[in-house]
C-alpha cells in the first residue's frame, strides 16, 4: 500500500473514532437533558405532594374540613402538570412507571373524595388516607432519586469513554506517524546504502524492494538505473578495449620501427663498407645491432605481459614478506643510485590472497620508476597499512622524485605513455594497473612536481 494511502487510512479511522464518540456524547447528553427536564417536573411533583400531605395531617389534627379541598386543588394541580408533561415523563421513566402514577394519584383521590363525601376522623380511615398519600409520595421521590443516579451514571461513563477515546486517538495517531516515519527512515537508509556501492562501481542489485510504496517504486527505479548503468560500464570497458587496441597498435608500430630501422641501417652499413671497416668497426655494428634486437626483446616481452595479463595465481600470503623479498631484487639498483630506503610495515596485517609474482612485478615497476624520477638521489619510502574500508590493505610507494605534471597525470596509466624516449616502453604502469584490478584492488597516484610522487595501491583483504 502506497505510504499515502496509509496516511490517509489512519486519518479516516482517527477520524471515525472521533465522530463516533462525538455521535456517543451527543447521544449521552440527550438522555441528560431528558432526565433533567423530569428531575424538574418530578421536583415541582414532590413539592406539590409534600404540601398535600401536610394537609391531610392537620385535617386529622384539626378537623378542618376546608384542608380537604386544598387537597383536591392540589391533586388537580399535579393531575394537569402530569397531563402537560406526560411525554417528557414516558421518555425518561415509561409508560409504566407513568401509569403506576397516575393510578397511585388516583388511588388517593378517591380515597379524600371518600372522607370528603364521609367526614370521619377515626383511626382506619387516618391510616387508609395516610397510607396512600406515603405510597404516591415515596413512589414518586424513589423514581425521582433513581432518575437522578442514573443521570450521573450516564455522565461517568461518558467522562470515561471520552478519555478512552482521546487517549486512543493519540496513541494511534502517535504509532502511525512512527510507523511512517520507520518506513521512511528505513526506506532511506537502504537508498543510502544503494547509491553508495552504485556510486563504488558496485552495480549489483542491492534489495529487490517488495513494497508496493512509493519508496518501492523508488528502490526498483535505482536498480533499474543501476542495471543501466553496469550495461553502460561494460560499453565503455569495451570501447576502452577497442581503443587501447588501437592505441596498442600504433605503439607497437611506433615502438619497433625505431630499433628495425636502426638494425636495417647498421646490416647495409655493414654489407656496404664491409671491406673498409677494421675489426672494431664491424664489432661496434653488430653490438649495435645486438643492444637494438634486445630492445625489441623488450619491448615484445613488456608488450606480451600487457596484452595478455597471465591468470592472478592466488595464494596466501604476507604482504609485508612479498615486500621484504621484492627489496632484496632491486637492493643493487637502489644502492647504485645513492638512494635512501625507508620501510614502514605495519605488523599487524591480515594475510591476503594474490599472485606473489605478479605483485613483485608492479612493484619493482614502482620502485624502478622512483629510481628513474630520482636521477640525483633521494628518498624512496615503502610502507603497508590496514585499508580505509577496513576490509583491505593499502602499499604506499613514495619518492622524492621531479614529480609527474599534472596535465600528464590522466594518461600514465596508459600504454606506451612514457616520457622517457627510447629509456622506456610506457608499458610499466599499464600492466601493473591490470595486475591490481585483476587482484580486485585499485591503484591511486597522488603527484607534486619537485616534491615527489606517492602510488598507493588498495588490496581487498578478501578477493578470492
Ligand atoms: N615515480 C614517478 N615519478 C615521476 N614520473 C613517473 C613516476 N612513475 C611514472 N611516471 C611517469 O609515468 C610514465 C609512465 O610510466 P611507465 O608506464 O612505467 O612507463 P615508462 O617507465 O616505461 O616510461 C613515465 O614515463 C613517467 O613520466
Ligand atoms: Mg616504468
Amino acid at each position: 500500500m502506497k505510504i499515502e494511502h496509509k496516511i490517509i487510512l489512519s486519518n479516516v479511522f482517527n477520524f471515525a473514532l472521533i465522530l463516533l464518540t462525538g455521535l456517543f456524547a451527543i447521544q449521552n447528553l440527550n438522555a441528560v437533558l431528558t432526565k433533567l427536564r423530569f428531575i424538574e417536573i418530578a421536583d415541582d411533583l414532590n413539592a406539590n405532594f409534600l404540601e398535600m400531605r401536610i394537609s391531610e395531617k392537620n385535617y386529622f389534627l384539626y378537623g378542618n374540613a376546608g384542608t380537604l379541598l386544598e387537597i383536591k386543588d392540589k391533586i388537580k394541580t399535579a393531575e394537569s402538570s402530569i397531563e402537560n408533561a406526560k411525554n417528557d415523563i414516558v421518555r425518561a421513566v415509561g409508560a409504566g412507571s407513568l401509569s403506576r402514577l397516575r393510578s397511585y394519584l388516583k388511588d388517593y383521590s378517591e380515597m379524600v373524595d371518600m372522607v370528603i363525601e364521609f367526614p370521619s376522623r377515626d383511626m382506619r380511615t387516618e391510616a387508609m388516607l395516610r397510607t396512600a398519600g406515603k405510597t404516591l409520595r415515596e413512589f414518586s421521590e424513589t423514581t425521582t432519586r433513581l432518575e437522578r443516579e442514573r443521570m450521573n451514571t450516564i455522565i461517568a461513563r461518558s467522562k470515561e469513554v471520552m478519555r478512552y477515546a482521546f487517549w486512543g486517538v493519540l496513541v494511534m495517531a502517535i504509532l502511525v506517524s512512527h510507523f511512517i516515519s520507520q518506513k521512511i527512515l528505513s526506506s532511506l537508509r537502504s537508498i543510502e546504502k544503494m547509491t553508495t556501492t552504485i556510486s563504488q562501481g558496485d552495480f549489483r542489485k542491492i534489495e529487490e524492494s517488495r513494497s508496493k510504496d512509493e519508496f518501492g517504486s523508488l528502490i526498483n527505479a535505482i536498480n533499474v538505473m543501476s542495471e543501466e548503468l553496469s550495461h553502460r560500464e561494460e560499453e565503455i570497458i569495451q570501447s576502452r578495449k577497442l581503443a587501447s587496441l588501437g592505441i596498442l597498435t600504433a605503439g607497437v608500430a611506433h615502438e619497433l620501427t625505431n630499433p628495425l630501422n636502426n638494425i636495417s641501417m647498421m646490416a647495409q652499413n655493414f654489407t656496404e663498407y664491409y671491406d673498409s671497416l677494421g675489426r672494431e668497426d664491424r664489432i661496434g655494428l653488430m653490438t649495435k645491432v645486438e643492444r637494438e634486437t634486445e630492445r625489441i626483446q623488450e619491448i615484445v616481452k613488456d608488450l606480451l605481459d600487457f596484452s595478455k595479463p597471465k591468470e592472478a595465481n592466488l595464494q596466501e600470503a604476507d604482504i609485508n614478506s612479498v615486500i621484504a623479498r621484492t627489496m632484496k631484487l632491486v637492493q643493487n639498483m637502489l644502492d647504485i643510485s645513492n638512494i635512501t630506503t625507508k620501510l614502514g610495515l605495519d605488523e599487524g596485517l591480515p594475510g591476503i590472497y594474490l599472485d606473489e609474482h605478479q605483485i613483485q612485478q608492479v612493484l619493482v615497476n614502482l620502485i624502478t620508476n622512483a629510481v628513474q624520477a630520482m636521477s640525483l638521489g633521494g628518498m624512496l619510502f615503502i610502507g603497508t597499512r590496514p585499508g580505509r574500508r577496513g576490509d583491505s590493505i593499502e602499499i604506499t610507494v613514495k619518492d622524492s622524485g621531479r614529480g609527474i605534471p599534472p596535465e600528464f597525470l590522466p594518461h600514465i596509466f596508459d600504454p606506451f605513455f612514457s616520457t622517457k624516449g627510447d629509456g622506456g616502453t610506457g608499458l610499466g604502469l599499464s600492466v601493473s594497473y591490470g595486475i591490481i584490478k585483476n587482484h580486485r584492488g585499485d591503484i591511486r597516484v597522488e603527484s607534486k612536481p619537485g616534491v615527489g610522487t606517492t602510488f598507493t595501491i588498495e588490496l581487498p583483504v578478501n578477493n578470492n
